[in-house]
């Protein structure tokens, strides 16, 4: 019987292609010369894809007849429209848990680097000031008595959670409903969350559902006190308004690892001392991308192999 065709489109963690090559007909088109055409000389028989960021909406299910899986490189999956595809019978996957302590990880760096103002601190020495000018100013920020609202207390809000309480905040949460047997504070809006805390950490799914649920009043409720950090995704927050609260002082500071037009992050945003940026890289260490590598294999091997896939997205259970 002839192996199942998967196309890869984007490059993965090594570990991928090399333990796909055993089990599926692996076509690799961004290694092709011309990779459209090598697209579409398989396209009629393509059965999975293994998929990083790339939109899949119903135009690109048209191209590909005889799909029945894709394999998501990433927990969120904001990219592919998994309604429009659990409608016509493909399966989507995404790669949960194997990434949450190392996000988790992030989001703590990231408050703590913008609470204290570390990337300006660093800055400083490097530039000579240290030697030069004296001290770095004290830092307007502490963590001390914060009240940490988390908007999205799925599993990687939480493994910030259990980080947060061990550094001493206060935590409260919003989502889209209150949860049994969790004992934090329950808000049920952003806007209210914001009211209720000065530090405000974004770990919902990006779509159409979250989009800008951090807008202009979210930011004057956040105060001038308030930390914006976000490792949910760019589109959750309305840039525009989070670049004049920055530049009005309406908040204190930002910490960001996602923007609404990756890689394209706005010079305004850039050239804010209350901002630290960081390049998307919740997950990105070799041992947390290599897992989640892994689940994207066993994913799709799973399904050629027994027809059920190990992570299948909500949209796509049952
Ligand atoms: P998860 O376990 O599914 O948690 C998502 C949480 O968001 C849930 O608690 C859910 O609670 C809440 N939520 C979903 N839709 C909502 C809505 N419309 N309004 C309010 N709350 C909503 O997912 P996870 O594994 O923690 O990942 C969360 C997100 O983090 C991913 O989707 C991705 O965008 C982002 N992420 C970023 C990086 C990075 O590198 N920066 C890495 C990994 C993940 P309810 O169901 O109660 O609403
Ligand atoms: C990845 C992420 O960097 O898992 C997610 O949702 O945002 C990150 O872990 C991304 O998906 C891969 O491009």
């Amino acid at each position: 019987m002839s192996l199942p065709v998967v196309l890869m489109s984007r490059p993965m963690r090594p570990l991928v292609a090399r333990q796909l090559t055993e089990k599926v007909s692996l076509v690799e088109s961004h290694l092709q010369d011309d990779p459209d055409a090598a697209i579409a000389e398989v396209a009629a028989d393509v059965r999975g894809l293994a998929c990083i960021g790339q939109k899949v909406d119903a135009a690109l299910l048209d191209r590909f007849p005889k799909l029945e899986i894709i394999a998501n490189f990433g927990v969120g999956y904001d990219n592919i429209d998994a309604s429009a595809c659990a409608a016509r019978g493909v399966m989507v996957t995404n790669t949960p848990d194997v990434l949450t302590e190392e996000v988790a990880d992030t989001a703590l760096g990231l408050l703590i680097m913008t609470v204290r103002e570390f990337g300006a601190a660093e800055r400083h020495l490097r530039a000579g000031k240290w030697e030069g000018e004296g001290a770095f100013p004290l830092t307007a920020g502490t963590l001390r008595g914060r009240t940490l609202g988390i908007v999205g207390l799925g599993r990687i809000g939480k493994a910030i959670a259990e980080r947060a309480e061990a550094f001493g905040l206060k935590i409260a949460y919003h989502g889209r409903s209150k949860q049994a047997g969790v004992a934090y504070p329950y808000f049920p809006s952003v806007l209210e969350l914001a009211a209720a805390c000065d530090t405000l950490m974004l770990v919902v799914p990006g779509g159409a559902e979250t989009r800008h649920m951090v807008d202009k009043p979210v930011l004057e409720a956040l105060g001038r006190d308030g930390v914006l950090i976000n490792v949910g995704r760019g589109t959750l927050v309305d840039e525009t308004a989070l670049i004049e609260a920055l530049e009005n002082g309406t908040i204190l500071s930002a910490g960001l690892d996602v923007f609404e037009q990756e890689p394209h992050v706005p010079a305004k945003l850039r050239a804010l001392e209350n901002v630290v940026a960081l390049p998307h890289v919740g997950s990105a260490s070799v041992h947390t991308r290599d897992a989640m590598g892994q689940l994207v294999v066993d994913n799709l091997v799973s399904w050629f192999e027994t027809g059920k896939p190990v992570t299948p997205v909500a949209e796509c259970k049952g």
